[in-house]
């Protein structure tokens, strides 16, 4: 920095508290330590990390200016820390270490989609009853500043339908398994020792961490109260290599996806494994990335594609709130400009739909016995409930149970699962159906 330059800087520091340093915290404090100078540029002043609480650190780990102690709420209670950065995770006591923060009158950042897709509405409202913001970021899909695009970018639009790839883990498991044919614990193991993984790891892979990420998208992008108890949630687990070998076959990648849309009886918000055409750009997002299409009515479609998780880039979201927050500081705003979810004026009318109630297309995947006539009374089943069959096939193995692969045009959830329920009557259908929702995006 040039002496001209640093003159024009204003004097004044703000200073940051960070509770919880594990990945996202540790990273957090490297990223402004590495950053600091291009930062303070930005931002006309110094950012300070004053505080760390951790129940592992050593004052030695870190800057000897930073005033290392175990307890959050040693933070959260200080009167010198402007900003407290939330990296603890889960709901006891980042909840309380929260809620006392703003309580305090200081604006917080958290990387916590839990907390906020679960008991987000109550923190707002003391947020907003003390005139500080509470920033989240890097909550949804780690380093993609994608709630800045729903929330500002897109302001201007009606939006009609995001899809996004949500959660590194799961992604990082789909692709190892469809490339290299790996197990699926081997390469959950090592998405762990990465750093991407939950501390519980059935939050990946039971789809419950991307639940959590669509809840929070999809109250911004249509204006609705987080309600994360109605998405539907289907994790990647019963996800074979045979199925995956299948829609590769016929053209579609198989993908764990968060999918929400504003219909015309309500809002679609499920997460589940998908087939996804292979062209379509999602189809190609590989590894911990993290994709997310969103479609408005003026601007069409645009999509945002980044890492969704890792130390560095949860890390990057983190710190540009710390940023925002800062200037908010600097200029002394008497109140945050940004509605939290970005609507001064909720759509409370607006019902989030049950599973059985959406429409899409499916694969199906049906063990049955090799005889003749079989896939007639299928087809015949799915007649009667007004599915139309766009593709099939039909395996020979060396053994008498073959499964009938067959692609639907788009179908009532409800009236598939009477399909699905009929077809598993059938005295040759020897097991239960595969059903996995396909997504054409057209339109
Ligand atoms: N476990 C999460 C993932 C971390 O794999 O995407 C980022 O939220």
């Amino acid at each position: 920095m040039n002496s001209e330059s640093v003159k024009s800087i204003k004097p004044q520091s703000i200073k940051v508290g960070i509770c919880g340093f594990g990945t996202v915290g540790g990273g957090s404090y490297k990223l402004l330590q590495n950053n600091g100078e291009e930062i303070t540029r930005r931002v006309g002043c110094a950012i300070d990390v004053s505080r760390i609480a951790s129940r592992s650190l050593n004052s030695g780990d870190v800057d000897s200016a930073v005033k290392v102690s175990k307890d959050p709420f040693d933070i959260v209670n200080d009167p010198e820390v402007d900003i407290v950065i939330e990296t603890i995770g889960g709901f006891d006591p980042a909840f309380e270490v929260v809620r006392q923060a703003l309580a305090n009158g200081k604006h917080v950042v958290t990387a916590n989609k839990a907390l906020i897709a679960e008991r987000g509405n109550e923190l707002f409202a003391v947020a907003e009853e003390n005139n500080v913001t509470l920033a989240f970021e890097s909550a949804v899909a780690g380093g993609i500043p994608i709630i800045k695009a729903l929330r500002e970018g897109l302001s201007a639009n009606k939006i009609e339908w995001l899809a996004g790839i949500i959660n590194g883990t799961g992604n990082f498991i789909l692709t190892e398994m469809a490339e290299k044919q790996r197990q699926f614990a081997d390469v959950l193991t090592e998405a762990q020792q990465l750093g991407y993984a939950e501390a519980d790891p059935t939050f990946d892979v039971e789809g419950i961490d991307a639940a959590h990420k669509l809840t929070i998208m999809a109250s911004i992008a249509f204006g609705i109260p987080l309600q994360f108890d109605k998405t539907y949630t289907e994790g990647i687990s019963r996800i074979t290599p045979e199925d995956i070998g299948f829609a590769k076959q016929l053209g579609y990648r198989v993908k764990h996806l968060g999918i929400a849309r504003r219909t015309g009886s309500g809002v679609e918000m499920r997460v589940h494994p998908t087939l996804i055409p292979r062209k379509q750009l999602l189809a190609r997002v590989d590894g911990v990335g993290n994709a997310v299409l969103v479609h408005g009515d003026a601007v069409g479609s645009t999509l945002y594609n980044g890492p969704g998780a890792g130390a560095d880039a949860t890390a990057s979201s983190v710190i540009a709130d710390v940023i925002d927050l800062a200037r908010q500081e600097l200029v002394g705003l008497s109140e945050p400009l940004l509605p939290a979810l970005g609507y001064l004026s909720t759509h409370d009318d607006l019902e989030v739909l049950p599973i059985e109630e959406i429409e899409t297309e499916y694969y199906l995947r049906i063990p049955v016995n090799d005889v003749v006539g079989v896939l007639a009374k299928i087809s015949s089943i799915l007649q009667d409930f007004d599915i139309s069959i766009e593709a099939v096939i039909q395996k020979e193995l060396d053994s008498k149970t073959v499964p009938i692969v067959i692609l639907t045009h788009k179908a009532l959830e409800k009236k598939l699962n009477l399909a699905i329920a009929a077809i598993e009557a059938l005295d040759d259908v020897s097991g239960e159906v595969v059903r996995i929702r396909l997504e054409s995006f057209e339109g």
